[in-house]
């Protein structure tokens, strides 16, 4: 299977997240493809059996915790993902909040059948992509 791994990163850490993400999707026999959800296409999405978005989180203080704005306007960009299994994911500094939730419903808002999700301490970046990787891969979108 072939998984689509988007990302919007400022300072990295979800850069590097998302790379975890795609070795260890890797590491499970299936091919994975990295880009910014800036860059990403269409047609990067109609290729891909599955897709993961990742966003690092955005909030001011006490209110309003949440995916980066880019983020949300990336998904928002993507085409209809009919019934495509996805996962989100993010880094954070000190507590996610909704930031999972939002991000799922984003994309079920697109039609996609989320299958998983995983928050990781910007110190920890690549903590739990094994264990995201195994759920998208299990979801058996395409072969
Ligand atoms: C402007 C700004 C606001 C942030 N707000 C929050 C927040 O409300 N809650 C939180 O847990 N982390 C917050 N963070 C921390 C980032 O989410 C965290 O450092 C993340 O790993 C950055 O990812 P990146 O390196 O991919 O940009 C904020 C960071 C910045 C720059």
């Amino acid at each position: 299977m072939q998984v689509l791994v988007a990302y919007e990163s400022r300072g990295g850490r979800t850069r590097r997240a998302a790379e975890a993400l795609a070795d260890a999707i890797g590491k499970q026999g299936s091919g994975a493809t990295v880009k910014t959800l800036k860059d990403t296409t269409a047609e990067d999405v109609e290729r891909s059996d599955a897709i993961a978005i990742g966003s690092w989180v955005e909030g001011f203080v006490l209110f309003k915790v949440g995916p980066a704005k880019g983020a949300l306007e990336g998904v928002g960009r993507l085409p209809a993902l009919a019934g495509k299994p996805a996962a989100v994911f993010c880094t954070y500094g000190f507590n996610p909040r909704a930031t999972l939730d939002t991000l799922r419903q984003s994309l079920e808002a697109k039609g996609a059948k989320v299958v998983g999700e995983n928050a990781s301490h910007r110190a920890h970046p690549a903590r739990g992509a094994a264990e995201l990787a195994e759920r998208i891969c299990a979801s058996g979108g395409g072969s």
